[in-house]
């Protein structure tokens, strides 16, 4: 099996997952610099930012970087295009199904890497002809699935013949080397790098995301079908107390409007949405992006060395 570094030329098997409002060309940048694959999240741009991002990213790194879209954003088409005229090298997709646009992707080169929270669609994207799968638990922050990545990566790697990247509840190299067990050939983690130097989010969210203990996300909008999950705060406890008690989608509608972008650029760690996966409970400190990545990847050599004499004499 191919390891995801030498699928991608990055340094390390670690993608540094998409996240829209967050991950900037800049950041994209600094993740690939050091030695992981940088991802745009294009979920908060239009067309021109977009564009503006890719080109600032290409400045800063000559590393492999790449785009995430989410389909379901209205300008999707047009961004779809502009990856193949910036010459984009890596897209992952997000939020339904690619296949309108893999022809395009494929002829420009493009590698193209959906994620899934199901096997059912990785095997319908593997028929699309799409490179490889992002299997994502639902441990992860911001939009999730139902399965557990536990449950999830071998489902999806005994389902397809492409490689499978496996994603939520990766923080460290225990847990990049339990992904590796499950069959994945690289990691894509997005919550511990949030608590990066680079990272371009607000301090009081990281400020939060320091405080946080295991059980402290919740999953916003899972009645509603619209699962995301965040840090428990004023807005997410009330948004799933109201969702129980049976509000229609539009009340709840009310909390989520602009609650990202008031988490990461304003701070507001009251009523903005603190988006974040279960790891948040094993982030201590801030750290450059270069010592995090490093640290995962060693993290999980050490690991599988040492689960050799875990297992005793056969
Ligand atoms: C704040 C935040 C925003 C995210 N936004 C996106 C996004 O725009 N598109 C996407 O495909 N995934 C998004 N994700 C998921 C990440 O790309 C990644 O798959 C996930 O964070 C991995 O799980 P982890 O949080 O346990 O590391 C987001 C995650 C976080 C924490």
């Amino acid at each position: 099996m191919k390891l995801l570094n030498e699928i991608l030329g990055t340094r390390y098997p670690i993608i540094q997952g998409g996240m829209a409002n967050i991950a900037t060309g800049e950041f994209a940048a600094a993740c690939s610099n050091a030695g992981a694959l940088g991802l745009i999240g294009s979920g908060g741009m239009n067309a021109d930012t977009l564009r503006e991002n890719i080109r600032r990213c290409k400045e800063l790194t000559d590393r492999p970087f790449g785009v995430n879209i989410m389909l379901m954003h209205p300008q999707a088409d047009a961004f779809a295009d502009i990856v193949v005229e910036e010459g984009v090298r890596v897209v992952t997709t997000g939020a339904g199904n690619p296949g309108k646009y893999i022809a395009k992707w494929k002829a420009a080169g493009i590698t193209v890497i959906p994620v899934v929270a199901a096997a059912v669609l990785a095997r319908h994207l593997e028929k699309l002809g799409v490179d490889a799968i992002i299997a994502e638990g639902t441990e992860s922050g911001g939009h999730v699935g139902e399965m557990t990545t536990m449950a999830l990566v071998p489902q999806v790697v005994d389902a397809v013949n492409l490689p499978v990247i496996a994603a939520g509840g990766i923080a460290d190299g225990r847990q990049m080397a339990a992904a590796l067990a499950l069959g994945a050939c690289g990691v894509q983690v997005g919550t511990c790098l949030l608590v990066s130097r680079e990272c371009p989010i607000h301090e009081n969210y990281k400020a939060a995301l320091l405080k946080a203990k295991d059980s402290d996300t919740i999953v916003t909008g899972r009645i509603g079908g619209t699962p995301v999950r965040v840090l428990k705060n004023k807005m997410s406890r009330e948004y799933v107390r109201q969702e129980k008690a049976g509000a229609d989608k539009m009340e709840l509608e009310k909390f989520t409007l602009g609650s990202l972008r008031r988490a990461v650029f304003e701070g507001d760690t009251d009523t903005g949405s603190l988006m974040a996966g279960q790891v948040s409970g094993m982030l201590h400190e801030i750290r450059p992006v270069a010592d995090i990545v490093a640290d995962l990847n060693d993290g999980a050599f050490a690991r599988i060395a040492e689960m050799q004499q875990l297992c005793g004499n056969r």
